[in-house]
């Protein structure tokens, strides 16, 4: 009993002491470890423009900073990168990532994401929908980007910063930026804006908005050809004039329209009928008429010679 005890007491000593030489050389081996191609100092891994065309690995997992500009990235790989569950500032501007990152950022609580100058042509709803800390995002300079799903933002309740110039974007709906509760600064510039008539509840919301928009001078209009160069802001006058004030109006006056032409065509219908019919009388009724002339006086004569015959 005694002995088995002894044992007992020593092997868990021995355990503790083997965890304990574990975590030292992990310690030990995280603190040395860099990407071989990255620069590592306290808590910052940068990787700018060393080529890299795959998602460095080692890096540590403590990392809250990872600077991956200028680089040949297409994707970003999400079993990494969600390994980096300390990682607030990540910046992988200047690469050629492209439409795979829905469901790349998971488990990040990033703060900070810079993703210019890349070839991303499409943001849905699944790509950063669990970001809720997100502060700053940078979207400019994705000359493909098309694209941005209505509630693409819906969960980035903190964003303050959002840039979204030099893109293809020609429409955006106004909820996906206007319903942003902290939203401060925001870029729309050189951009091919369609300022029709979907885009009315937008171009009303920046013009009455308070927001500090990025490079105003260059936030103008693409289409219609009629304000092309207008500033978004300037607009209001024209949509008003293409579009009416609401729908109401809008649909009163369609429906207005509607009557007036079934009223119409009916009048000019039964009037068109009219004079074919007094036409077709007029020329072929004319042998007819004389019979009827020539047949109906002889009643009256006949009349009294029935009389006539009675009596
Ligand atoms: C990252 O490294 C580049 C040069 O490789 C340097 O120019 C840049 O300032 C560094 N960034 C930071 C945040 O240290
Ligand atoms: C990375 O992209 C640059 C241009 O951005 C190009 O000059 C270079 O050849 C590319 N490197 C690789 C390894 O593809
Ligand atoms: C960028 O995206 C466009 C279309 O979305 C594609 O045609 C082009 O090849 C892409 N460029 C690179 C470098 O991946
Ligand atoms: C917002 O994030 C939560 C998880 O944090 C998720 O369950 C929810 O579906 C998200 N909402 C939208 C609109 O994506
Ligand atoms: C507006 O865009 C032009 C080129 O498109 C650029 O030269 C100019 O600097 C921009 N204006 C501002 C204030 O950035």
């Amino acid at each position: 009993m005694f002995m088995d005890e002894k044992r007992i007491y020593r092997s868990q000593k021995d355990g503790q002491k083997c965890i304990f030489l574990i975590t030292a050389v992990a310690l030990l081996q995280c603190g040395l470890c860099c990407p071989k191609e990255c620069s590592c100092e306290y808590l910052l891994v940068n990787c700018t423009a060393r080529q890299l065309e795959d998602f460095p690995t080692d890096i540590p997992m403590d990392t809250r900073q990872l600077i991956l500009t200028h680089n040949n990235l297409t994707y970003l790989s999400s079993m990494d990168l969600n390994l980096l569950i300390d990682l607030v500032y990540l910046d992988c501007s200047h690469n050629v990532l492209g439409d795979s990152l829905e469901a790349t950022f998971i488990a990040v609580p990033l703060v900070y994401l810079d993703l210019s100058h890349n070839n991303i042509s499409k943001i849905t709803t699944g790509t950063f929908y669990l970001l809720t800390s997100l502060v700053v995002l940078k979207l400019s300079d994705n000359p493909y980007l098309e694209e941005i799903e209505k509630d693409a933002f819906a969960n980035n309740t903190g964003l303050r910063q959002l840039d979204l110039s030099r893109t293809a974007l020609t429409y955006i709906d106004v909820t996906t930026v206007s319903e942003l509760p902290s939203l401060r600064t925001l870029g729309l510039s050189s951009n091919p804006w369609d300022c029709y008539c979907p885009m009315k509840d937008f171009l009303k919301w920046v013009t009455e908005s308070d927001i500090y928009f990025t490079d105003e001078e260059n936030m103008t209009c693409m289409t219609p050809v009629q304000i092309y160069g207008e500033s978004l802001k300037e607009t209001e006058k024209h949509i008003n004039l293409m579009c009416f004030t609401n729908l109401y109006e809008r649909d009163y006056i369609f429906l207005m329209l509607v009557g007036f032409v079934i009223f119409g065509s009916g009048t000019v219908v039964a009037w068109l009928t009219g004079v074919c019919v007094v036409i077709y009388d007029r020329l072929c009724g004319t042998t007819e008429d004389d019979e009827d002339e020539d047949e109906e006086p002889p009643p009256p004569p006949s009349k009294p010679k029935k009389k006539e015959e009675e009596a």
